[in-house]
């Protein structure tokens, strides 16, 4: 891949391309499309990591949808992992009879989706369901899974599309794999 200015310097190697990115996404937003032909359809997104897909999802959607974010950050990490959600950014729109597809760029161990999905239920929406761009199934700690996910992908740290490492490379238009020592270290 190009290297402007050293940006690329960390990566290990591309795992996928924009353009498979992009045909899978307009396969996920026919699926949606057609399930949610006749329910009003909420997208929340979970920032910032979810951002780029949100915004190539939402036009993959050809029925109304409505969109709103929220930000979370896991705490009771280490010592207590439990682990619980705090919310840093709620979304503005009631939940009430709403069906909402809560968007994801990564589902990792799950917890961050479980918690989230716990509290947005006592919300009472219609129906909740998720889709995920990307799935690491072997990483799994809480039994949970995507009602849509874009590729399953191997445990190894990625970046690019919208996720991050120490906040850099969301704007990759790809998704590569970071050098281990990058993280290792
Ligand atoms: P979980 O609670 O372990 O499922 O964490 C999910 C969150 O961790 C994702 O929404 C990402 O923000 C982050 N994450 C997990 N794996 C990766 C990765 O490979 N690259 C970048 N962020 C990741
Ligand atoms: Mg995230």
């Amino acid at each position: 891949m190009p290297n402007p200015a050293g940006m690329h310097d960390d990566l290990e190697r591309m795992l996928l391309s924009a353009e498979e990115i992009s045909a899978r996404v307009a396969q996920l937003g026919q699926a949606i499309s057609r399930d949610y032909a006749d329910k009003p359809l909420l997208m929340i997104g979970v920032l910032k990591g979810s951002v780029v897909f949100m915004a190539d999802l939402m036009r993959a959607i050809d029925i109304p949808v409505q969109i709103d974010f929220m930000a979370v950050s896991s705490y009771g990490q280490g010592a207590q992992s439990t682990g619980m959600v705090r919310i840093d950014k709620d979304i503005d729109i009631s939940l009430a009879g709403k069906h909402i597809l809560i968007a994801e760029d990564i589902l990792d161990s799950g917890k961050t989706l479980s918690h989230l999905m716990a509290l947005l239920a006592t919300r009472e929406p219609a129906s909740m369901r998720v889709v995920a761009l990307l799935d690491k199934p072997s990483r799994r700690t809480v039994d949970i899974r995507a009602d849509y996910t874009g590729f399953e992908v191997p445990d190894e740290f990625l970046v690019g599309y919208g996720l991050d490492y120490a906040e850099r490379y969301r704007n990759l238009p790809g998704v590569a794999v970071l050098k281990r020592e990058v993280y290792a270290t």
